[in-house]
């Protein structure tokens, strides 16, 4: 029932060269997918959060221009009103950019948690000092970062500087006074409060991948920090990221 041989020639033998006629969808008969109900299940997860997430998300195309009922690769949408056009693809994901938009409400548990973020814990000694389970930190940092905008699995370093940005901490002053970068230095910083991996880090930085360890030592001997996290808090201790880097819109992230 699942290989009817108008669909295709030679059904039963395997050819991973040939040219797909038609769509199957999930199959017929007794080779119907055994995978059908995940698969549903896991499309209407991420079509409800990408709906909840960008509420005014617009086709960006006309109807017409769109390739149904052949299998959609991407599609052309407007996530916001006032947004450039995006393509959500199901390519390789292209790199990511920080989301400029207002960022919502933490709880007061999360705010206190936020606090020991910008002190440069990770979430195991957030746990010990907070006497919470691992996993409830690791779940409120997941709602923490979802409300700041900051990428799903980004780092404490990134979370701390949108943490800041958004004024939900004030970065402390300094106690020394602020060095003087040079402007490849200053795109470095910025590249490590925006990217967690090496590769974006680099590509934002416009640095060789295999030069980034030695100019993020280079960084941290300049600054005198310790670690990413304890750099991106100086920096803004030390206003030292670029105005544009600031949120236009303040939120109710810091209320
Ligand atoms: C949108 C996603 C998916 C589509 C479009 C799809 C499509 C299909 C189709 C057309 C068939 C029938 C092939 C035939 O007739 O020979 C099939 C079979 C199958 N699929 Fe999927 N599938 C999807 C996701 C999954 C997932 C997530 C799983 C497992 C977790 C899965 C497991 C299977 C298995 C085991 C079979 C063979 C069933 C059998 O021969 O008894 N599929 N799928």
């Amino acid at each position: 029932m699942s290989k009817p041989p108008t669909l295709h020639r030679n059904a039963d033998q395997f050819d991973a060269t040939r040219a797909s006629e038609a769509h199957l969808a999930f199959g017929r008969g007794a080779r119907f997918c055994l995978g059908a109900p995940l698969a549903r299940l896991e499309a209407a997860t991420v079509l409800r959060l990408f709906f909840e997430r960008f509420p005014d998300a617009q086709l960006a195309a006309q109807r017409e221009e769109l390739p149904l009922p052949q299998s959609l690769i991407s599609i052309p949408v407007r996530l916001r009103p006032t947004t450039t056009i995006c393509s959500i693809s199901m390519r390789k994901p292209a790199m990511p950019t920080p989301d400029p938009f207002p960022t919502r409400r933490l709880t007061p548990s999360e705010r206190r948690l936020a606090r020991y973020v910008v002190e440069g814990l990770n979430a195991r000694e957030i746990a010990s000092a907070a006497q919470l389970k691992l996993a409830t930190v690791n779940a409120k940092l997941h709602s923490m970062r979802w409300k700041l905008h900051c990428p799903e699995r980004c780092s404490l370093a990134v979370v701390a500087h949108h943490l800041l940005d958004a004024e939900v901490v004030i970065a402390p002053t300094p106690q020394r006074a602020a060095p003087v970068l040079s402007p490849e230095r200053i795109s470095l910083l910025k590249a490590v409060t925006s990217y967690s991996q090496s590769l974006y880090i680099a590509r934002a930085a416009n640095l060789v991948t295999a030069d980034l360890p030695a100019a993020l030592d280079q960084l941290l001997a300049d600054t005198g920090a310790q670690n990413i996290t304890q750099l991106v808090v100086l920096a803004h201790g030390w206003k030292l990221l670029p105005a544009e880097q600031a949120h236009t819109t303040r939120s109710g992230a810091s209320q």
